[in-house]
């Protein structure tokens, strides 16, 4: 079965919308594997952003990511990866269309850093670096 890294990054955390998040998941028919609530630290935040090292949002990226506590989830179901990256939207939470997670809870606030909610990983290779991030033998 595909499965996929989810993460409802600190700004959804913060306002709540951890519980909304995990609805729209379970709702589309995809199955909430492995949960975890914890504040990410900057070692495993490189790694994983590994592929935005160097470019202008990184650092702020990774400050936001650290700064307070995210719900970190493996989810599992048949074409997971590209159904959730459906659901959550394009990347720019005021373009994102409504319906989707980022179009209908976010809003680009004017802060340095794409506050948007959710993280999904974008293929079954970043999926697994990912999980191997951070779920230790999963
Ligand atoms: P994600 O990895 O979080 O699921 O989001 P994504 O694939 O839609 O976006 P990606 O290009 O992988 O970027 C990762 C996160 O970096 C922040 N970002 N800021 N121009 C900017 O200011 C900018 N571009 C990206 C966002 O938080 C994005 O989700
Ligand atoms: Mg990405």
């Amino acid at each position: 079965m595909e499965r996929t890294l989810v993460i409802v990054k600190p700004d959804g955390f913060a306002r709540g919308l951890t519980g909304e998040v995990l609805r729209r998941i379970e709702a589309k028919g995809y199955t909430l594997d492995t949960l975890q609530i914890m504040t990410a630290d900057r070692d495993r935040l490189a790694q994983h952003y590994a592929e935005h090292e160097g470019k202008p949002f990184y650092q702020p990226l990774v400050d936001f990511m650290a700064s307070g506590p995210a719900t970190f989830a493996i989810v599992s179901g048949h074409r997971v990866i590209e159904g959730f990256r459906a659901i959550a939207g394009a990347t720019d939470p005021t373009a994102a269309a409504p319906g989707s997670i980022r179009g209908d809870l976010g809003r680009d606030w004017g802060l340095a850093v794409q506050q948007n909610i959710v993280h999904g990983s974008d293929s079954p290779e970043s999926a697994e670096r990912e999980i191997g991030i951070w779920f230790a033998q999963r």
